[in-house]
């Protein structure tokens, strides 16, 4: 009897999860989705990881695994990544994955905004369509692998707008909401949005008793990731 009772405590306890980013905007958007779970978020960085492989991947998913598997092999915790993108219908669906290199190496996000608005100088509103994509990725030590994606609809406006947010949020008119990313709260850009949406698929999935049985397995086994 005591030792069911312990077990469903020991269930309950918070359980640490690692976050496999750098990126304080998406920090904060984790913390925000995942505030009244129960688990302890732990930056990375915190944990002395702050050296990540280079993401190579061709999509998303695997950019977003390679973070991940990095960072759960390194901490020894589930550790959670996301990778994320902005899909522009008049570039073709670019920048997409390599939306953190757009214009190159080593620019702040503001100049990356206005290499996009220059790309899009002659594009017309209606035809200035786009979609924020991104893919969490829960990789854990004993080597589950579970892949969470959100998308969010609207368009690139003509110039920044907003002080909030961070990224490409100045310059992303979101359709549900009906104003910018940088103009919307917290709470708003979380209903919302494409991490909001794949955070909430996370949470929904983590709190069954098939995911809390992942993400508290900790058998140690021999593990690539990539
Ligand atoms: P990643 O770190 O490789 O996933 O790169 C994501 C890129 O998309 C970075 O340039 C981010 O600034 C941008 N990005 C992703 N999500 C958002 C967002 O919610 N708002 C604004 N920019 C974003």
């Amino acid at each position: 009897m005591t030792f069911v009772q312990d077990l469903g405590e020991a269930s309950l306890a918070p359980l640490r999860i690692a976050i496999a980013t750098q990126n304080p905007g998406k920090l904060r958007e984790f913390a925000d989705a995942l505030a009244g779970l129960p688990f302890e978020l732990v930056a990375a960085g915190d944990m002395g990881v702050t050296e990540f492989p280079e993401e190579n991947g061709a999509t998303y998913e695997e950019n977003a695994l390679i973070k991940a598997g990095h960072v759960a092999l390194a901490t020894g915790l589930p550790a959670l990544s996301d990778d994320s993108g902005l899909e522009v219908d008049a570039l073709g669906g670019a920048p997409g994955v390599y939306t953190a290199r757009f214009g190159g190496p080593g620019l702040t996000d503001g100049e990356r905004m206005a290499h996009l608005l220059q790309q899009l100088r002659k594009v017309p509103d209606e035809a200035r369509t786009a979609r924020f994509v991104a893919v969490i990725v829960l990789a854990t030590p004993a080597g589950a692998v579970e892949t969470f994606r959100g998308e969010s609809e609207g368009r690139v406006l003509h110039g920044p707008r907003g002080e909030k947010g961070f990224g490409y949020d100045p310059i992303f008119h979101s359709t549900e909401l009906g104003k910018g990313f940088a103009e919307a709260t917290l709470a708003e850009k979380r209903a919302v949005s494409h991490r909001g949406r794949a955070l909430a698929a996370f949470a929904a999935w983590a709190v069954t008793p098939a995911g809390n049985e992942v993400l508290r397995d900790t058998t140690p086994r021999e593990l690539e990731f990539d």
